[in-house]
């Protein structure tokens, strides 16, 4: 099978790699780059555990080639806040009890982060639809559209006092 060399920056960091013509990113992140943060519910772009920010842009990464990422700048939720911090998203899942088993929980939360960088002052309505690509099987909804909300608080906050 051909084989494509790929240059891209995952979460700061540069990576180089020889892989093949069809390997998705969300295998490549997972098994090349042992980052496990990204999960996979489906392969077939329904449940959004997979997501990541693909230069600023929430993006499925089970239906995305590793060799179109060339060049790109992708975060997982690894590299979200740096190390012993939370990002205000992580940390509002916490307080809001956004999550039961977790296993949605960094696509939800990645997919959150674009929505917010778009809409910092959503509605309950803008989150829920904001959300709907992402699918969760423990918590109702109704605890994780609280912690969009708490995060939302918390960004404008942030954006406030650095003014
Ligand atoms: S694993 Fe990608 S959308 Fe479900
Ligand atoms: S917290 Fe279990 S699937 Fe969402």
């Amino acid at each position: 099978m051909a084989k494509h060399e790929v240059t891209m920056t995952i979460n700061g960091q540069s990576v180089t790699a020889e892989v093949d013509s069809r390997l998705l990113l969300v295998h490549f992140i997972r098994e090349n780059l042992d980052m496990t943060g990204t999960h996979i519910g489906c392969d077939t772009s329904n449940c959004g555990a997979c997501t990541i920010l693909l230069d600023g842009k929430s993006v499925k990464a089970c239906t995305y080639l590793t060799v179109r990422a060339d060049g790109a700048e992708i975060t997982t939720i690894e590299g979200l806040a740096p190390e012993g911090t939370n990002h205000p998203l992580q940390q509002a899942f916490h307080d809001q009890h956004g999550l039961h088993c977790g296993f949605c929980t960094p696509g939800m939360i990645m997919r959150s982060v674009d929505l917010l960088k778009n809409n910092p002052n959503p509605t309950e309505e803008e989150i829920r639809w904001g959300i709907s690509g992402n699918l969760c099987r423990c918590t109702g909804y109704n605890n994780i559209v609280k912690s969009v909300q708490q995060a939302a608080k918390e960004m404008a906050k942030e954006k406030e006092a650095t003014v």
